[in-house]
């Protein structure tokens, strides 16, 4: 591992990454166009909700990330929310390569933005805002398009690695659900 400075930190990389992978996520790919039309994306499980009004995600990107830098200079990305049976298609853009999409069959958005076959659901957006995150960017978008819900599982990472869910599901209190922007069981979502 190369050397990292954690500072006044107690703990060591290790115990950071150990300590995060406990925090259970879905995956999605974020996607985008360069200037070739070529479709490009990446693996990221560090997406999530922002805002309902105005509509907002945000996503961290490595400042590494090659795909990054084209969704920087596009302006706009398109996120893919994976379903239980894409695990490969996590594998094949988690890891660096060229031509990512030789490998998954996709369709573009209505503007074009690569959306990935039996993504649960996907996302047009517009980047609104990059902050710095040390050693990622937290990119805040605006959801301009929202796609077709698909019936089925969610692939989800854990302790650096794969699993999905079972239904049926417990779910928390009602009251304290009605204030979670991810709560679809009402009519208050848009
Ligand atoms: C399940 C999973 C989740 C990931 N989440 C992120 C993430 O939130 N942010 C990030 O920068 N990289 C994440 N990665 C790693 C990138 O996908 C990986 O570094 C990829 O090679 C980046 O490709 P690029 O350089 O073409 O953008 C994740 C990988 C996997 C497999």
């Amino acid at each position: 591992m190369t050397h990292v400075s954690l500072g006044t930190a107690d703990f060591d990389p290790r115990q950071f990454r150990t300590a995060m992978g406990q925090f259970c996520t879905g995956v999605t790919v974020i996607t985008t166009l360069n200037d070739a039309d070529e479709p490009v994306g990446f693996a990221c499980q560090s997406f999530a909700a922002l805002s309902l009004d105005p509509p907002l995600v945000l996503f961290c990107p490595q400042k590494t990330s090659r795909s990054w830098k084209v969704i920087e200079s596009a302006g706009r990305f398109c996120v893919n929310v994976l379903s239980n049976h894409q695990q490969q298609v996590s594998a094949v853009f988690g890891a660096p390569g060229e031509d990512k999409f030789r490998t998954v069959e996709w369709d573009p958005s209505p503007s074009g933005l690569p959306v990935i076959k039996r993504s649960l659901t996907w996302m047009d957006c517009t980047v609104d805002r990059v902050e710095d995150g040390g050693d990622h960017f937290v990119v805040i978008g605006r959801v301009q398009t929202l796609g077709e819900v698909l019936q089925d599982k969610p692939l989800l990472f854990y302790r650096g690695g794969y699993l999905s869910t079972e239904h049926p599901r417990v779910t928390p209190a009602q009251a304290e659900l009605e204030n979670f922007l991810t709560w679809t069981g009402g009519d208050t979502w848009l």
